[in-house]
């Protein structure tokens, strides 16, 4: 059984999705052990209670700097036995010796078809502004694993999601959340909890 650690920072919607995939017995071989929020207000923090599943604070502004997060949030990490770190609205950035530290053991889901809008700036809603200043007319989901370069690491899944006449941020947002983020998130931790990711460089194949 790999125990998953979920990390958050807001409203906590795709920790949801993994809460009520793990409730219908849909995530294999994985069980979601801890939470971890970068923000003691984040809602992701109720949801984990409700659930009954242990959460930690660990705010970005009591550590020096990104390094010495990164060092305390891998202690965390590993006195927990973690097996699969999940980034769901994580929105603080790690640093690169954390990401080595946990090399194709940290999956991310990130708000549009990568490698449209995303990198440095690019998170939540600003996300969305983005691909409808842009005029896309189709955007949607990514899951990938965490390398050192932001949103650079090895695609999992995508799921396309069409953009409506009269879409705002919000409404965009919502959408690609309920047609792909709350979809494909629980799948890749299944499919990494059943052992059917494999990674051959910049290559994830599923078995
Ligand atoms: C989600 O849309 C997620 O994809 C995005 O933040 C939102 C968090 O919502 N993540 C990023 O933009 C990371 N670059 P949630 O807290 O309700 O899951």
């Amino acid at each position: 059984m790999t125990k998953i650690a979920v990390l958050v920072s807001g409203g906590g919607t795709n920790l949801q999705a993994l809460i009520d995939a793990q409730q219908a017995g849909k995530i294999e071989n994985g069980q979601i052990s801890l939470v971890v929020s970068s923000n003691p207000k984040a809602y992701a923090l109720e949801r984990a209670a409700k659930a009954a599943i242990p959460s930690e604070v660990l705010r970005r502004r009591d550590f020096s700097d990104a390094e010495e997060y990164g060092k305390a949030l891998t202690a965390l990490l590993e006195n927990a036995d973690i097996g699969l770190i999940v980034l769901a609205g994580f929105m603080t950035v790690l640093p690169d010796s954390f990401c080595r530290h946990f090399e194709n053991r940290i999956i991310n889901v990130h708000p549009s078809l990568i490698p449209s809008f995303c990198g440095e700036g690019f998170y939540g809603l600003r996300v969305h502004e983005a691909a409808l200043a842009k005029g896309v007319k189709v955007t949607g989901a990514t899951v990938h694993f965490v390398s050192e370069v932001v949103d650079g690491g090895a695609i999992i899944a995508q799921k396309a999601v069409e953009v409506e006449d009269g879409d705002t941020p919000e409404t965009l947002q919502k959408r690609v959340m309920q047609n792909a983020e709350w979809i494909l998130l629980p799948q890749a931790v299944s499919d990494f909890c059943a052992g059917r990711l494999r990674v051959d460089g910049a290559i994830v194949h599923k078995n």
